[in-house]
């Protein structure tokens, strides 16, 4: 046979003795590597079937589910991590992520602590139709609003908003369950005294350990009522706290409370770098967004192509994911706040509105992807999943 030309090149035999060799201990490594990809699979599950095994109510609009596996161990998670939920409602198949609230060390069961939003498609089907024994599809934990020792001060400041306070619940029931060596500073923002979710735990643990602070700030009190009342603004944050020195502050709730606290907190010196916050899903009204093009109505209806598929109607304050999933169209999704980009689309023509921030990967940007959850149609699209 005649040889090819590249084999008459100096350092030939070097280089095809080399990739013969590295296919030999590739082969050799294909038992650890099916290993791996179990222990993988345990630890990050693709598919987690959970059975509601209590349900707890915890106000009047505020429920715990508490969710035992089916067939399999549940996976180690870190406090502050969610799960995501999947479901058919009303003929749509859809996810939600829901951080859970209890903690770690707890390895029997995950709890979900559920409040209603009003007209919310999946918090009032958890909220009325869930009940025990029913089984919920789910996936591994997934996140990474979890505090980390070689980055993060050992003093926590956490600022929770309404249903905000599950994962800091996770964290603060880990410190206290195992004795770990960490100061939580929690201020907790609700409406009115009967939202606080937790309220007697929390109160209780604040109690109990000198390490655990819990300030409960009230928009709309009674008159008698004598605790912490308005906003968490600067001067209260000031007041709790006295300097803003070897902390790290931890965000968790609605978008309005991101716009409030941020600048309360840049105020007091605190540094970008020392905060990190935690989106509760799309904002909950993308026209008060900064950077929403004033001319564009909500309800403005455009139409959107998908590629070889079919063309569906839109509009422009809707999430682009949530209007392929009323179509029957459901690309893979987790976290829903354009974080984890599992449900990103390419946009071959038209323009869509993205928060800015929205961490999207230069690559993703050059070539025209974008994060569907997180991403409003402001002209007809053409798109590609
Ligand atoms: C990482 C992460 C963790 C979360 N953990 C929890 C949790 O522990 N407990 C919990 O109750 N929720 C949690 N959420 C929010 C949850 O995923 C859903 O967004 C929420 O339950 C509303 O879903 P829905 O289907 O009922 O409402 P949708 O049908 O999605 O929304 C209906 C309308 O309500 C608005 N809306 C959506 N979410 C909120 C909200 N939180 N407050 C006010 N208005 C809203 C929407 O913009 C929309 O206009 C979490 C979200 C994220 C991203
Ligand atoms: S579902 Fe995570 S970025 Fe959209």
């Amino acid at each position: 046979m005649r040889k090819g030309i590249w084999q008459e090149f100096d350092g030939y035999k070097e280089i095809a003795d080399e990739i013969e060799l590295s296919f030999e201990a590739g082969k050799e490594r294909s038992f650890d590597r099916q290993l791996a990809d179990q222990y993988l699979g345990r630890l990050h599950p693709k598919e987690l079937k959970l059975r509601v095994v209590d349900v707890i109510e915890e106000t009047p609009s505020t429920k715990t589910l508490r969710l035992a596996p089916v067939d399999a161990l549940l996976p180690p998670f870190l406090a502050g991590q969610y799960i995501p939920l999947f479901a058919e409602i009303d003929g749509i198949r859809t996810s939600r992520p829901y951080s859970i609230s209890s903690q770690p060390k707890q390895t029997g069961f995950y709890d979900i602590t559920v409040r209603r939003v009003p007209d919310g498609l999946v918090s009032n089907f958890l909220m009325d139709q869930v009940k025990v024994g029913d089984l919920l599809d789910s996936a591994g934990p997934q996140g990474n609003f979890n505090f980390n020792p070689l980055y993060h001060d050992r003093h926590m400041v956490c600022f929770a908003g309404g249903s905000g306070i599950t994962p800091f619940m996770s964290m603060i029931r880990e410190i206290v369950e195992c004795g770990l060596d960490r100061e939580v500073t929690l201020i907790y923002g609700n409406r009115h005294l009967d939202d606080v979710i937790f309220h007697p735990e929390l109160e209780s643990i604040a109690q109990r350990f000198d390490n655990i602070t819990f300030i409960p700030v009230i928009e709309k009190p009674a008159k008698t009522y004598s605790g912490a009342c308005g906003f968490i603004n600067a001067a209260l944050i000031q007041e709790v706290l006295g300097d803003m020195q070897d902390k790290t502050f931890f965000l968790c709730g609605p978008q309005g409370m991101y716009d409030f606290c941020l600048p309360e907190l840049e105020s007091l010196g605190v540094a970008k770098r020392k905060i990190r916050k935690e989106m509760y899903g799309p904002p909950v009204d993308i026209c008060d967004y900064p950077g929403w093009p004033s001319g564009i109505n909500p309800d403005k209806n455009f139409q959107v192509t998908i590629l070889d598929g079919k063309t569906i109607p839109v509009n422009a304050g809707t999430p682009l994911l949530v209007s392929l999933e009323k179509e029957g169209i459901v690309p893979p999704s987790i976290c829903r706040s354009g974080e984890c980009s599992m449900c990103r689309v390419k946009v071959l023509s038209g323009k869509v509105f993205q928060p800015a921030g929205t961490p999207v990967r230069k690559s993703d940007t050059r070539f025209g992807y974008v994060h569907s959850c997180v991403s409003y149609p402001l002209e007809d699209l053409e798109i590609m999943l």
